[in-house]
Parts: C-alpha cells; structure tokens; sequence
C-alpha cells in the first residue's frame, strides 16, 4: 500500500525547525513519509510563529495560497502548528475553511489521531499546554549535514510584557542531561560538526543538580571535534560558572546571543526585563574578561509604548558602548494577551520605522568596522562548501558565526577546520587566504593567544 506522505513549511525561531524535526519522526515512525514538494502530499503543515503581526499576516496569506492546491486535491489534509495555532485555536478552524486542525507544539504526538480524524471529515483541535512535555525520548528526523540544534528546555517564564512566547509555548521545563547528551552522541557518530542547543532561555535550564553551564561542559566532552553553540540567553540567569566553562572548554564557542531589547531603564523596567542597562553593561565586560576575544549579538525592539528620543538614543548609545557583531532588530508589534497590549502603542508608525532605521544603520556601521579589524588576523573555519556565488570559492563559519569565503583548493574538505588569514571584510562576509588545515578544535586557543 502507498504511504500517506507529509510536507512541513516552517516559520518563526530555530526553536520550531527544531520541532519540525520531532514531528517528522513522529509522522515516520507513524507510517508517514517525507514529501518534497506540496502537490505530491496527502498532509501539508505549517509550523507557525506569533512574535509580530508581520509573521503572523505572512503565515494567512501562505494559507490563503493553499486553496489552490486543496481545490486541485480534495483530499489533502491542512493542519496549522506551533504558536498561532495556541493563540488562535478555534478561530483558525472557523475563520478559514481550509484548516482542517489546529495543533499546539505540546500536543504532537497526538498528530497522527489528529489526521486520521482530518481523513474522516473531523475537525480536530488540540492546543492543551504541558508543564511535563519535552519530546525527550523522540529521536529528531534530520537529514546528514554538518550542522544541528537541538532543544534543551521549553517554553519561558519570563513574561516579558511585549511578548506572546510564555503564552503560546507555556511554563519552562528543561529536557533530561542524559537523553540530550546521547543525542550529540549521535549526531557526533553521523559526522555532524556543529550543534545549536536552543530555548527561548537557555540559562535557566535545571535538571536535578545539573544547570546550564554543567550541559554545556557534558556535550562538549563528548566529542571534541565538535563545536557547540546555545541561544537564547537571558541577561538575568547569565552566570559567571556559565562564561567560566566557556572559556574552559575550546569547542564551545565564544560567542553570546544577549537580547538588550532596549537601553533605557525605565523602558526595560516597563518590559519587566528584570535588569537595568548598567548591569548588563557589567555582564558584557565581566564575559569579555573571562573569555578574551568573545562577541555579541543582540535583540533590540523599536517604539515600545511611552518610547522618548532621549529612550531611543539610549539604546543608540548601549550599541555603540558594547559594540555587538551583529543585532535582529525589531519595531514594537503589540500582540493581544500581553500586558504590554493593554499600553497604549503610542509611538507613531512613522518615528518607529525612521528609529529603527537608524538603530539598522549604525548596527550595519559598527558590524562593518568590528569586521575590518579583522583584516590579517587569523580566523579558525568550519568549512560547509562552497560558496553559493561561485564554485571556485569555499565558505565557512567562525567561532562568532561569521561567513569566510576563500578560494578552493585540493586538500580542503566540507567538515574540516582550517585556518584563513583575513584579506577583505564587508559587513556581512570575510575573505581570506588559506593558510593551513588546523588540529580539531584549535579554534577558540587562537582567541586566547
Ligand atoms: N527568548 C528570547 C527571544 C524570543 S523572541 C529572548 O528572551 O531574548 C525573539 C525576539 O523577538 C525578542 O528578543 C524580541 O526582540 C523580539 N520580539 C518579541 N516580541 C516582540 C514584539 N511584540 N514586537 C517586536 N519584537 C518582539
Ligand atoms: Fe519572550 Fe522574554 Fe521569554 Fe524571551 S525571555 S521568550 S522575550 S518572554
Ligand atoms: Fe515565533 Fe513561537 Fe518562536 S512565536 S519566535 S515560533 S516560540
């Protein structure tokens, strides 16, 4: 018999790619197969994101162009997951006839009840939120490569007033050490190269007597040729064991995702962000003394309700003081729930988009100058391939997630660490020479030199 087969488009963080995975391998292990493309599939899913209006106005006019292909296959089953199908539930049902069910990210292993149900004419929904739920014992559905992520905890309870993520994602709970640890045992046998450990606040990860910074340390032992990232981090739980195990171990890389948000005090209080900018000024200088060479990239919103010029020059300001690699910035997008939402958004459209044109500029201004001081030093690469403008090029990343682009040559690999001596540096991307294939996880020691 010809197996039913599935498609998934995935919006928002890395948090739901992640969870794409953990739902193929619920649906494989149920007898689904992988679709490529969405006519071939009998399910077609989507995995949504609720952080701003725009994400969510994108995700209804992907729905809208699914009509298409239902009108063309009057038995493919559409089904709505992640954080809109949280926030929305039975309204997405209602409201657009093509959504057949609606699933939140701590119900999926009930998927394949659900689409049965979906096959028979039934609407299902199921958006209950878990306090237990990790997926701890499904093993991820990944292609080979040389990069990975993988969740160690789940949801927040921070309840920062602008944000709907402790709403659709529920009460933080952290993944067993053990079972995370034996997947980077997995991914290390695969030939993976680099792991991303994720939650939306990855500090206050807590199993038993084991924190964040005791995970970290346990999979960077496992396999030392492996170099591991995390995010997010919140600037509240940052400890000094955490950056200390940084700087211990050489594969860890030295490199910190430190959402700001905002420089002003008074905005971050009314963000209930729990620190003021001197503090976070303290935990940047105390990193950077711990972990000599580390780097930072930040989070920053734009025209958060009561937002002053004077507001908005002191997150000018913090940007210029800590001077991060890079920054995703945002402008204020009030979402329903939230205690923000009952604020008053009262910077007009028109001053949000010219501040964060500004913040945007002088990001781009500070990302190109900490790029130029690069030039003749030497960089430490994981070569991914070749470049995607041209074959006679290899690209790669750095210890601080920055694209290398060299010229090819015989004895390197996709998957080897080499070392490339910086020549040219845009905003975006270093070119360099090649220099010579490096020892395993030399990467970190040529920061320290
Ligand atoms: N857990 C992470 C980030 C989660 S969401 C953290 O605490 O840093 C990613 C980013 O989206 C946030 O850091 C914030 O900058 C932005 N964001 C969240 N809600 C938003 C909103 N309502 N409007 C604009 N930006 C928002
Ligand atoms: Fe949202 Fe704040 Fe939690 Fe990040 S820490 S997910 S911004 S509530
Ligand atoms: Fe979006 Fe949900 Fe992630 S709202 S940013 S997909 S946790």
């Amino acid at each position: 018999m010809r197996k039913n087969s599935v498609f998934i488009e995935t919006y928002g963080c890395q948090m739901n790619l992640a969870d794409t995975e953990v739902v193929l391998s619920i649906l494989a292990a149920n007898g689904y197969d992988v679709a490529n493309d969405i006519q071939s599939a009998d399910v077609v899913l989507i995995n949504t994101c609720s952080i701003r209006e725009n994400a969510e106005q994108r995700i209804y006019g992907r729905l809208g162009n699914l009509k298409r292909y239902k009108e063309k296959n009057k038995n493919m089953v559409v089904g709505v997951l992640g954080c809109m199908a949280e926030r929305l539930r039975k309204d997405l049902v209602e409201d657009k006839k093509i959504v057949d069910m609606v699933v939140g990210p701590d119900e999926y292993r009930r998927l394949p009840e659900f689409i049965d149900m979906a096959f028979d004419g039934e609407k299902g929904i199921g958006v209950r939120l878990s306090r237990v739920e990790t997926y701890d014992d499904i093993m991820p559905f990944r292609e080979d490569g040389l990069q990975a992520w993988i969740s160690v905890m789940r949801g927040c309870d921070k309840f920062c007033t602008f944000c709907v993520v402790p709403f659709t994602r529920g009460r933080e709970r952290s993944r067993s050490l053990r079972s995370i640890v034996n997947e980077v045992k997995e991914l290390s046998a695969r030939g993976f190269r680099e792991i991303t450990l994720l939650g939306q606040n990855v500090n206050s990860y807590q199993e038993g007597d084991s924190d964040f910074a005791d995970l970290l340390s346990a999979c960077a032992q496992v396999d030392h040729s492996m170099r591991f990232r995390f995010s997010t981090s919140h600037p509240q739980d940052i400890s000094e064991k955490l950056l200390r195990t940084i700087a211990e171990h050489k594969n860890l890389c030295n490199y910190i995702h430190l959402p700001v948000q905002a420089g002003s005090n008074r905005i971050l209080d009314l963000m209930n962000r729990t620190y003021t900018i001197e503090h976070y000024l303290t935990i940047i200088d105390k990193a950077r003394e711990i972990i000599p060479g580390v780097s930072f990239s930040t989070d920053i919103i734009s025209g958060f309700p009561t937002e002053t010029w004077e507001d908005h020059l002191a997150t000018l300001d913090v940007m210029q003081k800590v001077r991060y690699d890079g920054a995703y910035m945002f402008k204020y997008s009030p979402r329903e729930g939230t205690k923000a939402y009952k604020m008053e958004d009262d910077v007009p459209e028109e001053v949000k988009g010219k501040r964060l044109q500004e913040i945007i500029d002088l990001q781009h201004k500070i990302s190109f100058e900490v790029n130029q001081e690069l030039i003749d030093k030497e960089e430490i690469v994981l070569v991914e391939g070749l470049s995607k403008k041209s074959d006679k090029f290899f690209a790669g990343r750095t210890d601080s997630n920055k694209m290398v682009i060299f010229p090819l040559n015989d004895y390197v690999v996709r998957g080897d660490y080499v070392k490339v001596k910086i020549t040219r540096a845009t905003t975006a991307t270093l070119f360099g020479d090649f220099i010579e294939i490096t020892e395993k996880y030399m990467h970190n020691e040529l920061k320290t030199a």
